[in-house]
């Protein structure tokens, strides 16, 4: 008789199991997802340990997006990037931390392309607040050449997308378009546990997270879109709260299991936004259309933008399907 094993299922397992469905994989997704789960251990290793080994501060370097480098921006972008170079699955990178595309040359090449922001959250890496990696996951379209046009696309065509939080422990959600689910790691024996199975966004919404110091630059139809949300909370009782980390992977991941809407909306005068598409609007939208949320830019569906640069930015609300919609009715009525 043998005794039932006390122990989850595993991340590998899992992707594995979901793959078996399919008659055409070739083993190469799963091999993508286990690597990706390596660049998050030796991340959050890193992250853990930052403190103690004075990885925390600025590198001195601007990005090309002329933000200040930290040093763990740098560290987890290369851990990244090698992980995803070594492990014979990807073609094509973009990174928030590499000017251009990251080539990766034969024979290593394999049939993904991979966009990511390596640290999201840099302005609470030096205060032990929650930060994450976020990635999407295309496949090539050419099995012969990759070009600028294989990452240049539109975020619904992303065959998966996940991001890992390193909080009050490391947890790594990815979705491969069918369901969400969430897996933490247990430090003891260095391996993913899923802890949460098909994630679904509540539908009633109770936290409104925006920097709201970020006012006096919004566009005109936010004001009466928080008024309405704020006003919910009435004699009766109190129904929705604010909660802002400023790391959005972490403020999203909240989100997405407490139920919640996040907003960082593009600026009215220069009508810009600040969050980036490819690997940071994209993977998340992606992740909440499939836990039955939704996300915009206010006037078109995240996910429906046409990125014609690396690093484009765009405004986001994302959340529960009612605030995301209520956002967009709030926008025709008030305008921009
Ligand atoms: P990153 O650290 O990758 O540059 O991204 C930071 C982003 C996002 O995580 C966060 O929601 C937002 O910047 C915070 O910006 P503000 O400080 O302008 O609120
Ligand atoms: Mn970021
Ligand atoms: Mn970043």
């Amino acid at each position: 008789m043998s005794m039932a094993a006390d122990f989850g299922v595993t991340l590998t397992q899992h992707v594995l199991r979901k793959q078996s469905g399919h008659p055409d994989a070739r083993g190469q997704f799963s091999q993508l997802l286990t690597q990706i789960g390596v660049a998050g251990k030796l991340i959050s290793a890193q992250v853990r340990r930052a403190g103690l080994i004075e990885l925390w501060g600025e590198t001195g370097e601007l990005n090309v997006q002329g933000e200040h480098v930290q040093r763990l921006d740098r560290i987890a972008n290369d851990t990244f990037v090698e992980v995803l170079r070594r492990s014979g699955c990807v073609a094509l990178m973009a990174s928030e931390e590499e000017d251009d595309l990251v080539h990766v040359p034969e024979p290593m090449r394999g049939d993904y392309v991979v966009a990511f922001d390596p640290l999201d959250g840099s302005s609470n890496i030096d205060v032990n607040v929650s930060i994450g990696t976020i990635f999407a996951i295309y496949r090539r379209t050419d099995p012969e050449t990759v070009s600028m046009a294989d990452i240049l696309r539109p975020g619904r065509e992303q065959v998966a997308a996940g991001y890992i939080v390193y909080g009050s422990s490391t947890a790594l959600v990815y979705s491969d378009g069918q369901t969400v689910d969430c897996f933490t790691l247990d430090p003891s024996c260095g391996e993913y546990f899923l802890t949460r199975e098909n994630m679904r966004i509540p539908k009633a919404s109770n936290v409104l997270s925006i920097n709201e110091c970020n006012e006096p630059y919004w566009p005109k139809w936010v004001g009466p879109y928080l008024a309405g949300i704020k006003a919910r909370n009435d004699d009766a009782g109190r129904k929705v709260t604010s909660r802002h980390i400023g790391s959005l992977v972490a403020d999203f991941h909240r989100n997405l299991v407490k139920g919640g809407v996040f907003l960082y909306p593009t600026e009215a005068r220069t009508g810009r936004g600040k969050l980036r598409v490819l690997y940071e609007c994209n993977p998340l939208a992606f992740i909440a259309e499939v836990a039955g949320g939704a996300a915009t830019n206010g006037l078109t569906r995240i996910l429906d933008l046409v990125p014609t640069g690396l690093h484009d930015r765009t405004g986001l609300v994302i959340g529960g399907i009612d605030e995301v919609e209520r956002a967009r009715e709030c926008l025709d009525l008030y305008g921009v």
